[in-house]
């Protein structure tokens, strides 16, 4: 594997910035001149959670100190999980990576627009013992944003053992809108796992193909997550931290679901009511909840509904030409005898119970006016994505550490419309892309690869950083990249991303 070889050079690099040498960009020079707002460790070790009754689990983990600045600016969990970064627009941020898990890692700030070297490109992982030094300004608007491991060729397993975290962005002006303020609020990390104690992530064929699937789903570590409101509106922040799965959101008692926000800030406009959300692996959605319309004392659940477009028995069949027939019905409940947890099986996430304070009226919030309509392109690109046995490709190239192609170049600081195909062909599967360093729009979702039983969940507004594309669709999104350099593109089921779904894309004047 070649981060071996990288390994080295870029360690002795991070030192060199560290010790702000000649060597450093000047993007980090600058950074470190004017001094850093706020100054974090961030430290990858082993460690022991209690998941759930019986034998503690043994876990990868985060832990964070704050080292200079607002001491707020960790929110600790108390599962695995790592320190929820709190983070205002506009601060200056040094974060300090210390990998100790006997392995290379490199931490990736995903949604976030920051400097090539701040990325966490695979290029950039570093051995165990070693410690990288990140510099950014966040650029980001509010919102709901994620850390995770990058190292090539070991993303799913050091994430499925316990490595990731969130990201927050506030904004002053969020107080005008009307959402309700931080302590009304909750931000929950989706993620499942095989059930038993045990975190240990083994690959095999079926996991190669699919992604890892578990069983039972923790909501910020916890299995049968609980969650005490108060009747009133609340702001919940749903990110979908899973190697693979993808779930359909929906209340147990029926309601709509109300979307304000997507992967990257607030929508434009008004909420989006939808009976279920479709959340793939990475994405966000932030919605808003009045628990005050129910009974005081009422209970409800977050659950993931049941589909059968999506299991293994259904897209087998589609390969052999069999249309979905054989989804839902005995080939699907074979396949999963055969080969364990499947996409589309009926999981619950978390529970809510309404406590019996006195009901507060919601507000109207207001959110941000729509953005000007997305420029006419200054480029075009397109990419093909396949799957075919076992792996993936764009363009019918899988990763490289250094390789840029012509197709994968874009202009900075300009709209490029960039096509991705998911030509269905081998095996026809979903993939959710999603592409660093930028944050994107939807312009148009074509063919009818959607299936019926996700269709109403999609929400293609507002900015993204991650979508989930069907086979057979064609997706075009509008991406102003802003940041100069070599960033990447990948698919972000993570046993596919490891298996070498990934490309570098370079964003260059
Ligand atoms: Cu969240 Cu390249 O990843
Ligand atoms: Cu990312
Ligand atoms: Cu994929």
């Amino acid at each position: 594997m070649k981060t071996g070889m990288w390994t080295r050079r870029r360690m002795l690099k991070a030192i060199a910035a560290a010790a702000g040498s000649a060597a450093a960009p000047t993007t980090l020079r600058a950074a470190a001149a004017a001094g850093p707002d706020l100054e974090l460790r961030l430290t990858a070790a082993p460690g022991e959670a209690r998941i759930r009754d019986g034998a503690l689990t043994r876990v990868l983990r985060y832990t964070g100190e704050v080292l200079r600045g607002r001491a707020d600016a960790l929110r600790i969990s108390d599962s695995y999980l790592g320190p929820a970064l709190d983070l205002r627009r506009g601060e200056r941020v040094r974060i300090v990576f210390r990998n100790r898990i006997g392995e290379p890692s490199i931490v990736h700030w995903h949604g976030m627009l920051v400097p090539e070297e701040a990325d966490g490109h695979p290029r950039f992982a570093v051995d165990s013992g070693g410690e990288y030094l990140y510099e950014f300004t966040v650029r980001n608007p509010a919102g709901t944003y994620l850390y995770h491991p990058h190292p090539h060729g070991r993303t799913a397993s050091q994430v499925y053992r316990g490595l990731a975290g969130l990201l927050i962005v506030r904004e002053p002006d969020e107080a005008k809108r009307a959402l309700p303020g931080w302590e009304h609020e909750l931000a929950i990390v989706i993620q499942d796992r095989r059930s038993g104690n045990s975190f240990s992530y083994s690959g095999g064929m079926m996991t190669q193909m699919s992604g890892l699937l578990g069983d039972v789903v923790l909501a910020n570590g916890r299995a049968d997550a609980v969650f005490r409101v108060t009747p009133r509106a609340w702001r919940l922040r749903l990110a979908n931290v899973s190697n693979a799965r993808v779930y359909k959101l929906a209340w147990s008692d029926g309601r709509p679901l109300r979307v304000i926000g997507t992967d990257s800030g607030l929508l434009p406009g008004k909420p989006l009511e939808r009976p279920y959300l479709v959340l793939a692996p990475f994405e966000r959605v932030e919605i808003l909840e009045d628990f005050g319309t129910r009974a005081p004392g009422a209970e409800i659940a977050l659950e993931s509904l049941e589909f059968s477009s999506l299991s293994m028995g259904s897209m087998m069949g589609n390969m052999m030409g069999g249309g979905g027939m054989m989804g839902g019905g005995g080939m699907g409940g074979m396949m999963r005898g055969m080969m364990g947890p499947e996409q589309g099986e009926p999981l619950t996430v978390a529970r809510f119970v309404i406590s019996r304070d006195a009901r507060v009226k919601p507000s109207e919030v207001v959110l941000p006016a729509s953005p000007h309509a997305p420029e006419k392109p200054a480029a075009e690109l397109y990419s093909r994505v396949s799957f075919r046995r076992m792996r993936g490709f764009f363009n019918g190239r899988d990763f490289d550490m250094d390789a840029v192609a012509d197709d994968e170049r874009l202009p900075l600081g300009q709209p490029t419309v960039w096509t991705f195909e998911n030509d269905g062909g081998g095996m026809p599967m979903p993939h959710p892309i999603h592409i660093h360093g930028v944050r994107f729009r939807i312009l148009e979702r074509r063919g009818d690869g959607a299936p019926q039983d996700l269709r109403e969940g999609l929400i293609d507004a507002g900015f993204k950083d991650t979508f989930l594309i069907f086979p057979g669709e064609r997706v075009k999104v509008h991406v102003v990249p802003t940041e100069p350099g070599m960033f990447m593109y990948h698919c972000h089921n993570l046993e596919h991303e490891d298996g070498g779904m990934m490309r570098n894309c370079l964003f260059r004047a």
